[in-house]
């Protein structure tokens, strides 16, 4: 009883509108076009309104077997050897891209190349006293961290600022100083202004070119950035400049990362099998363990000791995936719209096919146009033709509406799409929306699924765990247990993995790398102060 909650007076009209006498003629003419759950909008026995209850109608039985709506949205169904398909495409990319030459799949070296190995407990790492700030730059919000170690203990803090639209698109220089000027607020709030040389992680969630844990060029922009003079600048060097441009805070740029880097080393410290760190939020990517013999660019490499590790984490951008048509055998009319109108036309293919930057944009296509040939709302498209007016977490709280048992009542569904403002909304209308919702969400949780099945058969240990976050993973009602369901069918032998929520792996991630960084950092250079006075 307490799930249905007749949210507003609108809802009450659409029951009294819903006189089911009427408007069986509506859904028996519907159910010639759908056979998606065709049961009224009423639990049994719920409706207040007497007249209602009264003429609740048994739910119909579908006459027409052929379904339209269903026969429409075909190819939005991947089926198993199109997900084999994509892993094997997947994984030839990558090989590309780690031999070096030109990729799609990019496969950056993060020189980050261990992981905690779980021998150490966190306050051996951790051994050493200080304040560490980590600063998270990846999407509409910004956030800055504070990390106080004192021995054992440690205490965050941290605040989140947005990143206005203008500022995305505008100048790098007006972008970095919006981040150090947030920076600076932070650290006058927090009692940080007079520290020197604070201990900063950077991560920053976009594709970067690193020669070195502290610096990286961007290679391009995603997920709607678009600041002018960074792509094929170092980063690092426009955050020193935008600190030293303001002259009051002073911080030591220790490690810059990208957010699946964090999300890797966040699981690691809990879960010392974490090999592979994914993030399915505004973009989508994936990092991985890759042993350096499998690493054709990183031919000679050795660090900074001089040793040749044995494995470094690679940070794949596999949004970019079919940037070079290799998804094209199964993209939609409907992926090439979303494409079409996105700020970076071509690129990041598989993303916009994923993420939630995208997720609920691919849905109002599919809307529009099925509005379009009169399978929806009565032909009328005008509501759902506004571009964006139908975000992610639309498609989120409709999916919620599909784990309802027994009769559906689809009241989210119908509050949405009042809420855009579609009008003469039938119950068959409401059904088959969530039936197109839960099909791209279903989509983008299968597509990633292959990734990372691809990169658990790649990696081929016997227990691996899979660090994952991002909004998208976090906040989905099913998308998490379709992943995971299909992992398990896409792997093969004997490999057995988890998947884990990882705790804020770009911030907590991030200091940490920080605290491990300045770690090595002083030990380094006490070695090297022992040596010349030897
Ligand atoms: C985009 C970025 C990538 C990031 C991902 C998730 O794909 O290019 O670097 O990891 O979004 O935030």
């Amino acid at each position: 009883m307490s799930k249905i909650r007749y949210k507003s007076r609108r809802f009450f009209r659409f029951l009294l509108f819903f006189d089911f006498s009427e408007k069986k003629k509506i859904l028996a003419k519907k159910s010639q076009m759908s056979s998606i759950v065709c049961h009224p909008i009423i639990k049994n026995g719920i409706a207040t309104d007497a007249r209602i209850k009264k003429q609740r109608p048994p739910p119909l039985v579908v006459a027409r077997p052929r379904d339209l709506i269903q026969e429409a949205c075909e190819r939005l169904v991947l089926s198993d050897q199109q997900l084999r398909r994509i892993m094997v495409l997947m994984e030839k990319s990558m090989e590309q891209g780690l031999s070096g030459k030109k990729a799609a799949v990019k496969m950056l070296p993060t020189y980050v190349d261990a992981v905690p190995n779980g021998t150490e407990p966190i306050s051996t790492i951790f051994f050493q006293k200080g304040d560490f700030l980590a600063l998270d730059l990846g999407g509409t919000n910004f956030r800055v961290l504070h990390i106080k170690l004192e021995g054992k203990e440690t205490k965050m803090t941290g605040k989140i600022f947005r990143v206005p639209e203008s500022i995305m698109r505008g100048t790098g220089e007006a972008l970095f100083d919006h981040i150090a000027d947030c920076m600076a607020k932070f650290m006058e709030e927090n009692n940080l202004k007079d520290a020197t040389k604070l201990p900063l992680g950077f991560t920053f969630s976009f594709p970067c070119e690193q020669d070195g844990l502290t610096r990286g060029k961007l290679v391009t922009w995603t997920k709607g950035f678009k600041a002018s003079g960074v792509e094929g600048a170092d980063v690092v060097t426009l955050l020193r400049d935008a600190c030293h441009r303001r002259k009051d805070i002073d911080i030591d740029v220790v490690a810059l990362l990208n957010d699946t880097v964090g999300t890797l080393m966040a699981c690691a410290f809990q879960e010392n099998t974490c090999q592979i760190g994914v993030i399915v939020g505004t973009g989508t990517n994936a990092c991985y363990m890759e042993r350096l013999d499998r690493i054709p660019k990183l031919a000679g490499y050795v660090d900074e000791h001089n040793v040749t590790p044995e494995e470094m984490i690679i940070n794949t951008e596999w949004g970019a995936f079919g940037d070079d048509g290799a998804l094209s055998f199964l993209r939609t009319k409907w992926d090439d719209a979303v494409d079409r109108e996105s700020i970076n036309p071509g690129q990041h293919l598989y993303e916009k096919m994923i993420s939630g930057m995208y997720m609920g944009e691919c849905a109002r296509v599919v809307l529009e146009d099925l509005a379009k040939q009169g399978l929806l709302f009565g032909g009328h498209s005008d509501a759902i033709s506004t571009p964006h007016c139908f975000p992610t977490k639309f498609v989120s709280e409709i999916d919620s509406d599909l784990l309802e048992d027994d009769d559906r009542t689809f009241q989210k569904t119908y509050q949405i799409l009042e809420d855009i403002g579609v009008e003469m909304i039938t119950a068959n209308d409401c059904a088959n929306v969530a039936y197109v919702c839960s099909l791209i969400s279903t989509r983008a949780a299968h597509l990633t699924a292959a990734g990372i099945a691809m990169l658990l058969n790649r990696i081929n240990k016997k227990h691996v765990t899979v660090g994952v976050d991002g909004s998208v993973y976090r906040f989905h009602p099913t998308y998490p247990t379709l992943l995971d369901a299909k992992i398990a069918e896409l792997i093969v032998g004997d490999i057995e993995y988890k998947l884990m929520l990882s705790e804020d792996g770009s911030g907590r991630g991030a200091a940490l790398v920080a605290a491990v960084a300045t770690r090595l950092k002083e030990e380094k250079l006490a070695a090297a102060t022992a040596s010349s006075e030897r």
